[in-house]
């Protein structure tokens, strides 16, 4: 069973699709590592985010093995991640190795932008996960400030809905995969849902298809 799982900008798609694979015992890939892997490579490196020669060649040449995930999560880093996936060649690059994940025997889940769309789109399973910008903003305003990253104050806040709002629209309106709710797809707005009410949903979802996980 592959199980697709896309969404914007800190919509909790990454804790969903980790909470379902672990529940199945699935594999699971965080696709946005990937983009944010070329992202920062091109940042320490120096190298202009528009030029789409060297941030295809360093897609190209990416090792999953080599993404620490706890160094890409800055705002920084999601902004150049966004930059560069609006490339066609880096999303050319980064696709052998995404449908390779979500051909493995047994299945796997995995989450991002275009899972549903472009990476499998005859996933057994596809969930749009999405909640309000502000709302998605309060969460990772409160993750960034949690992990010492941020100042908790009104302004910083009100940067990261700003980033937020961008991300979003430059994620919906570029040419290649943009963020779209795939046909076949449950959107599952997770607003005023809290994480255990947003797994459970998502959940439902997966059961509907699959049934319970077998102990
Ligand atoms: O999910 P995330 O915030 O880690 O993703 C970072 C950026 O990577 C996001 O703004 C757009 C891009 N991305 C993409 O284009 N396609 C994917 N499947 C995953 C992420």
């Amino acid at each position: 069973m592959i199980v697709a799982i896309d969404g914007p900008a800190a919509s909790g798609k990454g804790t969903l699709a980790r909470r379902i694979a672990a529940h199945y015992g699935l594999p699971c890939l965080d696709t946005g590592l990937l983009y944010r892997g070329v992202g920062r490579i091109m940042l320490d490196r120096g190298f202009d985010l528009a030029n789409v020669a060297i941030a295809a060649a360093i897609a190209e040449n990416l090792d999953l093995a080599d993404l620490d995930p706890d160094r890409l999560r800055d705002r920084a880093t999601g902004e150049a991640a966004s930059v560069v996936a609006a490339h066609g060649p880096v999303r050319s690059a980064l696709l052998d190795l995404q449908r390779a994940f979500a051909g493995q025997p047994g299945g796997a889940v995995l989450d991002g932008r275009d899972i549903g769309t472009v990476i499998a789109p005859s996933a057994e399973v596809k969930i749009f996960v999405t909640a309000s910008p502000a709302e998605r903003a309060r969460r990772r305003f409160r993750e960034l400030v949690g992990r010492g990253d941020l100042a908790d104050t009104a302004e910083a806040e009100a940067a990261v809905l700003a980033d937020i709002q961008k991300r979003d629209e430059r994620d919906s309106s570029r040419a290649d995969a943009p963020l779209v709710v795939a046909p076949g797809a449950t959107v599952l707005d997770t607003t005023d849902l809290g994480p255990d009410a947003a797994f459970a949903a998502a959940l439902a979802l997966v059961e509907a298809v699959r049934g319970p996980a077998r102990p």
